[in-house]
Parts: C-alpha cells; structure tokens; sequence
C-alpha cells in the first residue's frame, strides 16, 4: 500500500485551470488543425465542409471528450487501470484493461508517424534560415526527402517531447504549453493577416466562407467525423490521462466546452490562413491544381505549393516561410507531448518506475518505431496512418462510451461529475448527455463509419 501512495503521490497533476486548458488544448491543437481541417475543407466544398465539421464537433465529438476527461478524472490513475477501474467481473476488467491496452498502442502508433512529419516540418523551417546565412547546400539537404534527414528531424522531435514528459506534468507539460500555445495563436494571428493582405486572398476566402453544398457526400461525413475526432485527440487514452490530473473542483462539461471551443476556433482561423494562402500562390504563378482539376494533395500543398510561394515574396520570403513552419512544429510538438504522457504514465504506474526512467525507455521503443517506418516508408507509412487514425480512433472511443455508460452506475457517474459542478443536475447537459453518450454516440459512430 506505501508504494501504491508513494506513485500516487508523485503523479502531480495540473496547478491550474489555465494550464490544464492550455494542455489539453495544446494536445487537441495539432497538425490536425492546422493542415488537416483546411486542406479537406479546400477539397469538400469549403464553408459546407465547415458546417459539418462544426455539427459533428459538438454533436459527436464534443460529449466523447467529456467521457474520456470523466473516465480519467474518475479513477486519477493511468488509462489502463482507469478503464479497468470502470468494469466490474474478472472478464468486464479484462476487457476494459484490453481497451486501455489497445488505446495506449495506438496512441504510440499515432505518436511513430506524427513524429516524422513533425520532423519534416522543423526541416522546412531550418531550409529558410540556411538560405538567409548564404549556405543554399544545408538548405536543400533539409528540403530533400532522404532516409538520413528523415531520421535526424524525427530524433530531433522525439528528444524534445521525452525532454518536456520527462520533467513531469506541472514542470514540463503544463510549464512549456503555457509558453508555446499562445505563441502558436500570435503566430497564426499574424501569418492570417499578412496573406489575407495578399493578392488573390480574396478568392479564397470566398471558397472557404461560401458554402458548396452540391458536394455533401456520406463520404464528407466520414472525413468530417474522422477529422473531429483526430482533432480532439479522442480514442486513444489521451485525453483520459490528462483528465486524470485535473483537479476534482473543475467543472468537467464547462472545461471540456473551452477545449473543443478553442480546437475548433484554431482550425477555423487555419483555415483564414491556408486556404487563401492557395490562391495567392496561384496568383503567383504557382499550380494548385492537378491536371484532372482537383486540388493538388495536402503534402503536395504544404511541402511544394507554400514553399514555392514564400519564394515569390522577395525579402519578406524567408521570413515569412520561417514563421509558417514555426508555427506548424509548435502545434505538432504540443501534441506530440500528449501522445507520449499516457504510454510513459501507464508503464511508470503499472511497473513502479520512476517517471525519468520510463519517459526514456518508452521514448526509446517509439523512436525505434518510427525509424522503422521511415526505412520502410512505402510499405508502412500510409499503413500505420489508415490503421490508426481511421479505423483505432472511432472504434476505440465508441468502447470507451460503452464502457462508460454500459458499466459504470449512473450515481457515481453522477457523482463525478457534479465534482466541482453542484448544480449540474439542473442543466441540460445532465439531462441529455448520459442517455446521449449511452445509445446516440455509438449509433452514430457505427453507421458513419460503416458508411
Ligand atoms: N489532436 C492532434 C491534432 O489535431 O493534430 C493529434 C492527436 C494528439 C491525436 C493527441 C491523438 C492524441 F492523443
């Protein structure tokens, strides 16, 4: 029992409200936001794709991010034992042990991808400067899709998640999310204004304002949720180890709203960013188009289109280029940080280890899969990506609201949650959510999904 308290004593937790929304916010705020959301909005229809994504936001992904903030908060224990917490009967805890289990290698899957692209992002941010400094080979080195440079930028990534987990979760997650999120807004505030100045911005504000809804598809519903539910972090335990070091007097529905409002509002301002930024290149001179008349693809976009542009702004240029890529490793580096707490959290409480060691040792295998894949790029790459953005994320947060609502007595669930919240049986969301999360969500995830 000492050294089940001694654990428990040294998982720390968020000081604050600000810096728990800061975090949570951080993790949810990624390339998913930042590239993901604009880039399909681009090729669904543009303001009709936004509309859904805003539905499927709150109708759907909105009530599993207080499910999974619930389950976390509940048992304030890693994921695996939280979920198994919920169960009851040796096989109901396996099962929900297994759920854990599966979630917190998916995350590491997630994790081993979303790494290399990160890498490749701080590449594109380095080329720009090494121009500046007259130095054109580094520069091309790091704008060059090879093996070496793949490996290095993503070492460079996993060093600096394992650097910030490692310092635990006041002293390293919530003190680097306080720094690097509103600077990540500053950025994003910035670039928007200076393209939105741009010639050519205008024509695509109108495709991304104006609704297109000649393009509604049971296919844009399925991206849209797929979407929401990357872009909330859901599915993967997440969000339930952060929800485990919220403290027990915050208003769990009122924070989680701040969360997906913020989320949302970050991918809605990407999209006043990346989507006029398209036009301008082709003002430019730039192809956006590919010869079939769809859109160029999301990488084609980000590692072709842009770069190009920024090259077409004279002196600004670099700069500009410095600063959009910036902007991206930031959102990617505070998701990444997320991705890695749950596996660190589960292997220190579920071994009794020091956090120090495992955010090492956990660190170590993921970069040993990342480098996996980037030595077999072709084959696995897209692989681990289908595998688990499309199918892991939404089947996995459907158990998780099964397991919730199915297992869990409605009194402690109740209990839980009127936590920081004493009048919350009188609002709506007491009386729609439990029944909603019980039968709508898992409805609704299974007939998107199997659409
Ligand atoms: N929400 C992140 C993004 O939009 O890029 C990705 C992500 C972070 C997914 C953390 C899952 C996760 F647990």
């Amino acid at each position: 029992a000492n050294s089940a308290t001694a654990v428990a004593d040294s998982r720390g937790g968020f000081t604050s409200r600000t810096g728990f929304i800061l975090a949570a916010a951080g993790s949810a705020i990624g390339l998913g936001n930042i590239w993901g959301f604009p880039t399909q909005a681009a090729e669904n229809g543009g303001g009709a794709f936004l509309l859904i994504y805003l539905l499927m936001v709150f109708v759907l992904a909105y009530p599993m991010l207080v499910a999974e903030l619930t389950i976390g908060r509940l048992s304030q224990q890693n994921p695996i034992s939280a979920l198994r917490n919920l169960a009851s009967g040796t096989l109901g805890k396996r099962f929900a042990s297994l759920g854990g289990v599966l979630g917190v290698c998916a995350l590491s899957l997630i994790l081993s991808f979303y790494a290399i692209v990160a890498g490749w992002l701080v590449a594109y941010m380095l080329a720009p400067v090494f121009q500046l400094l007259g130095l054109e080979g580094l520069a091309s080195w790091f704008t060059e899709f090879s093996v070496s440079r793949n490996l290095l930028m993503m070492l460079v990534i996993m060093l600096l998640t394992i650097f910030v987990v490692r310092d635990g979760v006041s002293a390293g997650i919530e003190r680097w999310s306080k720094r690097l999120m509103p600077t990540l807004l500053a950025l994003l505030v910035l670039l928007a204004i200076y393209i939105l100045g741009q010639p050519g911005a205008m024509d695509g504000l109108r495709m991304y304002l104006l609704p297109d809804f000649s393009q509604l598809s049971p296919q844009m519903l399925v991206s849209a949720m797929g979407q929401a539910f990357f872009s909330l972090s859901l599915g993967v335990t997440g969000m339930m180890v952060y929800g485990s070091y919220l403290s027990k007097q915050e208003n769990l529905p009122a924070t989680a709203a701040v969360v997906a409002g913020l989320d949302t509002f970050v991918a809605f301002l990407a999209g006043l960013l990346i989507i006029p930024a398209m036009f301008v290149a082709q003002q430019n001179g730039v192809t956006i188009y590919a010869e079939d008349g769809s859109l160029l693809s999301s990488d084609t976009l980000v590692f072709t289109v842009l770069p190009a542009m920024f090259d077409t702004m004279g002196a600004a240029g670099p700069f500009i280029a410095i600063g959009f890529f910036a902007l991206l490793t930031i959102a990617a580096i505070t998701s990444t940080i997320s991705m890695l707490e749950s596996p660190v959290n589960m292997a220190c409480e579920q071994f009794n280890q020091p956090r120090r060691k495992m955010s090492w040792l956990t660190g170590a295998v993921i970069t040993l899969i990342s480098a996996l894949i980037i030595l077999n790029f072709k084959a696995l790459f897209g692989l681990v990506i289908t595998a688990t953005t499309v199918y892991a994320q939404p089947l996995l947060a459907m158990l998780y609201s099964l397991l919730l609502m199915w297992v869990l007595k409605r009194d402690r669930l109740l209990k839980e949650l009127q936590q920081g919240n004493p009048q919350l049986e009188q609002t709506l969301f007491w009386k729609i959510w439990p029944a909603y999360v019980k039968f709508i969500c898992p409805l609704m995830i299974l007939l998107v999904f199997i659409n």
